[in-house]
């Protein structure tokens, strides 16, 4: 079987990485990626933090993409594939220090996302990171207008999918006890958002870059 190759992932995996520098290090034992898809970043990734344990993720169906790269790939610190959909599967057992994922929450339900955000409340120790990548609307309005083609795209294919927004994101973080450090502005209309778990969320301040 051949590999998908995304020249998209190919184009953001460097600025994403420079990101994911910045907040992941030695501290961080086991990140895990909630929609890793194909595993294209995942295995790159993984590669430049080799203390880190990086638990790959995502529906069944997706599988054997992640599992092809695994054979061809020397990358010792790659986990998984574990079986996890937001809003159907329980949340994986392990311990995680950081959970990363990427274009996920605009393809998922409004429902699965709130459910999602919800389980890193429940399940993720004080100091943890939730690393978000993709598009974002603010205050209702769409950053670019690819973008909001972007979104008639994806309403067409599903009208429960669609770009999410960035308030709504905010909001249930922070009623999950998680504090945003980072709004990081990014290639072709996306966004980084890094959430920190603590044990009270009374300061609001953040970058935003
Ligand atoms: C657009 S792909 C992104 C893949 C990869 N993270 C990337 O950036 O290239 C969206 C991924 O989200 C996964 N996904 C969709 N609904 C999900 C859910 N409810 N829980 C977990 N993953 C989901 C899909 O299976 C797919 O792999």
């Amino acid at each position: 079987m051949n590999k998908p190759f995304s020249q998209a992932c190919e184009e953001n995996k460097d600025p994403i990485l420079k990101v994911l520098k910045e907040f992941i290090d030695y501290k961080k034992k086991r990140l895990l990626e909630v929609g890793s898809g194909t595993g294209q970043h995942a295995f790159y990734f993984a590669s430049h933090f080799k203390h880190l344990e990086w638990y790959t993720s995502d529906i069944k169906d997706n599988h054997s993409c992640i599992i092809e790269w695994s054979k061809e790939s020397n990358t010792k610190n790659i986990k998984g594939p574990l079986k996890f959909q937001a809003g159907v599967d329980e949340f994986p057992r392990l311990q995680f220090d950081v959970v990363y994922t990427a274009n996920t929450l605009h393809i998922m339900s409004w429902k699965e996302v709130k459910t999602l955000l919800k389980k890193f409340g429940k399940h993720l120790r004080q100091d943890s990171l939730v690393i978000i990548y993709g598009p974002f609307n603010y205050n209702d309005n769409y950053t670019s207008e690819s973008n909001k083609s972007f979104d008639r795209m994806l309403k067409e294919k599903d009208p429960n999918s669609g770009i999410r927004s960035f308030e709504n994101i905010h909001n249930i973080m922070l009623s999950n006890n998680f504090k945003l450090i980072k709004d990081c502005e990014m290639p072709a209309n996306n966004r980084t958002l890094v959430f920190k778990k603590n044990h009270k969320c009374l300061n609001t301040h953040f970058i935003k870059t």
